[in-house]
């Protein structure tokens, strides 16, 4: 059994996420998704979810090609919830290849090194939760 294991906010479901849900299942067995909670989203965005975390969770659960949803309280945990859900791959959006960040300024390829393999798939071009908060906020 090969355990995925992803990470995102996924506010306003759109179908840029169900996208990357979907191929990462195809990476293995089980996909288990870390949803930001409330709290993550307004450090990391600078803004509430416009979903509460309940509400985004409910979504994401129902998913076909979900197996687990948990709360990702800090952007610092990765490894120890990779670790804590015995991740065989890590599956991220391609704009985080190559970036630094945390505590430790490193590559998910660099802090996962030894814990897990690192996937990274394109974005679904041309849409995102923020451009369709612009786009709803013009209207
Ligand atoms: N994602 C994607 N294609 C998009 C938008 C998001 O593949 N067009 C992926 C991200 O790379 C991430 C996951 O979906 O792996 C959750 O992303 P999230 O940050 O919640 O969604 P965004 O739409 O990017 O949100 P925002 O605009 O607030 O940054």
């Amino acid at each position: 059994m090969k355990n995925i294991i992803t990470f995102g906010t996924f506010d306003l479901f759109h179908v840029g996420h169900l996208n990357i849900l979907e191929r990462a299942k195809t990476y293995g067995d089980n996909l288990i998704v870390g949803i930001s909670s409330d709290k993550l989203n307004i450090s990391k965005k600078q803004r509430q979810p416009i979903y509460s975390f309940q509400e985004r969770k409910k979504i994401v659960e129902s998913l076909k090609c979900v197996n687990k949803v948990f709360c990702e309280e800090s952007l610092e945990d990765k490894v120890k919830y990779c670790k804590e859900f015995k991740a065989d791959i890590l599956i991220m959006g391609d704009d985080w290849k190559g970036k630094r960040s945390g505590k430790d300024n490193k590559t998910f390829d660099e802090l996962l090194s030894g814990v897990c393999k690192v996937i990274y798939l394109e974005r679904t071009p041309s849409i995102s939760t923020t451009e369709l908060i612009e786009k709803i906020s013009i209207i």
